[in-house]
């Protein structure tokens, strides 16, 4: 699926050739320098609720990150904050070099290239699979309605959904819907995917299907950044783990490390307490 995973450099008319933000002017080849960097990022909410102290992080192509942390800890503020729905108060956010936190930005510009899936799929009801992923090809990228068809047809195919195109959101099992919001994603050709909580609305038998997803979508060389409470997940995905705790990257390090050898006893406790109930 190298296609859909975002490797090489960009070509004319696909998404990352799309002429406003100046990614394509990017003082590094994107090759080269993480795809996404946080540089001492802090984010708070009203006047004292400090949720990001200062996050920073490097997410390298090709590579998966995990956000792991206490219910709070601001994994999904962080996600958003990449994605441009939240607006930072300090530090910078890069895509590919160039940072996307100046207020100059063209913010739609950056968010066709990041591909967002939140817990709750947020499929439209009233239409079906297929117009659900041709909608912001065709609007977005202008694509015709051909073109947005054949790739979404590839697209479904590839994650087993080939019979469900014209199938309504409801009539489609959780764990497919989250599947055909993840197809959604990738038919905008995002340069990386934030997963935030994808596993969390589904039934235990319905979490692998997406998580093998999740693994064939890493194998073909997609970057993701997820956030989840799924340790098992994290750590047979994941290339690093992040820990966040009080606003900052309190441990980061190979699931092997993290999990294995935790240096932090902030770490220690959580998957102790992850432990005991049973996510570990
Ligand atoms: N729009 C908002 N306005 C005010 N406070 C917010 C807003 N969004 C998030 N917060 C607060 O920021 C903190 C971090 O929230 P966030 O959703 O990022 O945590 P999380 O790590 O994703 O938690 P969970 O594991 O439960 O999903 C929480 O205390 C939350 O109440
Ligand atoms: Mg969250």
């Amino acid at each position: 699926m190298t296609d859909a995973a975002g490797r090489g450099q960009p070509t004319e008319g696909s998404p990352q050739a799309a002429p406003s933000l100046s990614l394509e002017k990017s003082p590094q080849p994107p090759a080269e320098g993480p795809v996404l960097r946080f540089e001492s990022v802090r984010k708070s909410f009203g006047r004292r609720h400090v949720v990001l102290r200062e996050v920073s992080l490097d997410v390298p192509a090709h590579t998966v990150t995990a956000l792991i942390g206490a219910s709070g800890s601001g994994k999904s503020t962080l996600l958003r904050c990449a994605n441009l729905l939240e607006e930072i108060d300090d530090g910078a956010i890069h895509l590919d070099g160039v940072e996307i936190t100046d207020l100059r930005t063209d913010a739609d510009a950056v968010r066709r290239r990041i591909g967002v899936v939140f817990q709750a799929y947020n499929l439209f009801p009233h239409m079906t699979v297929l117009e659900n992923i041709t909608l912001a090809p065709r609007r977005v990228l202008r694509l015709p309605r051909d073109e947005a068809e054949e790739r979404a047809h590839t697209l479904l195919a590839r994650l087993g959904l080939a019979d469900k195109a014209s199938e309504y959101p409801d009539r489609l099992s959780g764990g497919q819907q989250q599947r055909a919001a993840i197809v959604r994603a990738l038919a905008l050709r995002p340069r990386l995917l934030l997963l935030d909580e994808i596993t969390a609305a589904l039934d235990p038998e319905l979490v692998g299907e997406v998580l093998t997803v999740v693994r064939d979508l890493k194998a073909d060389g997609m970057t993701m950044v997820l956030a989840t409470h799924e340790m098992t997940f994290a750590r047979t995905v994941a290339d690093q783990v992040c820990f966040l705790h009080d606003g900052v990257v309190l441990e980061r390090g190979t699931p092997e490390q993290v999990f294995g050898a935790p240096r932090q006893e902030r770490t220690r406790q959580f998957l102790r307490r992850v432990t005991e109930a049973g996510r570990l």
